[in-house]
């Protein structure tokens, strides 16, 4: 028996807009990952990084295609199921960080199991821990606001790292850091994927993309064939 890929695309599309002003962001996206595998996925600004995260995190319901998380096809799912899935099994790490303004670092790092019905105690163990491990610990008792970028971005981290599920998925996740903190954080990603979650990091930098498995190249909302493409050293070092 074929075992069931933690999280799989099939002809994923996305198209933002209608008509004239319609922009075809994703197109044609066939993706597998299994536990235990890193994906790193490069690619221009514009080139539809976040749209194809945004899909494979249930955030965004895709204009064509299939998107199962352990077998589960999430577009056939109603928002609220889709919601229940997305807690239990996914980390996200946005772009943009967003954290919650009135809570505290800690809080925001255990809300994920909080919503989920974990005991306070339970929750605020695993945020601390989370915490720990991409080494802001003691950011716990501060707002977001009294963080910086970077610092904000570890938070984030952590409220995807809680509670060890089983995909992870990280936009631009070392954007705001310097190189020893990227490291760092590329560190405790690594450890959760060899304890066997699913991942995908979206990623400017090869050096960090050198931590995953394989690496898939973007362009114009398309998966670049690596083998034909003349052109990935240019998609490399472009910002
Ligand atoms: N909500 C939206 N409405 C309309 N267009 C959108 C929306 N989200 C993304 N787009 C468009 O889809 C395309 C892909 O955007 P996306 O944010 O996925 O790119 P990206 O590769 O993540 O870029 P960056 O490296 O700058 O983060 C772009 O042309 C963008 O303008
Ligand atoms: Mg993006």
């Amino acid at each position: 028996m074929t075992p069931v890929a933690p999280l799989r695309l099939a002809g994923v599309g996305q198209e933002y807009g209608t008509g004239r002003a319609a922009v075809r962001a994703l197109d044609g996206i066939d993706l597998d990952l299994r536990p235990g595998e890193l994906l790193a996925v490069m690619g221009p600004s514009g080139s539809g990084k976040s749209s194809l995260l945004a899909i494979a995190g249930g955030l965004e319901v895709p204009t064509e295609g299939r998107v199962e998380v352990d077998g589960v096809d999430i577009i056939a799912l109603d928002p609220a199921e889709r919601a229940t899935i997305r807690r239990r099994s996914i980390g996200y790490v946005f772009q943009n960080y967003n954290l919650i303004p009135s809570l505290s670092a800690v809080e925001n790092a255990e809300m994920p199991l909080q919503l989920d019905g974990a005991s306070p105690r339970a929750a605020r163990a695993a945020a601390l821990a989370a915490l720990d491990e991409v080494h802001a610990a003691d950011l716990a008792g501060r707002f977001p606001e009294e963080l910086s970028g970077g610092q904000q971005q570890l938070v984030a981290i952590a409220r995807a790292l809680v509670g060890r599920r089983a995909i992870i998925l990280a936009d631009e996740p070392t954007g705001a850091l310097d190189s020893v903190t990227g490291e760092q954080v590329m560190i405790a990603l690594r450890d959760h994927i060899d304890a066997g979650a699913a991942g995908i990091l979206v990623t400017h930098e090869a050096r960090f993309a050198a931590w995953a498995d394989r690496t898939v190249f973007l362009r114009d909302g398309r998966i670049v064939d690596r083998s034909r493409d003349d052109s990935i050293a240019d998609l490399l070092t472009r910002p």
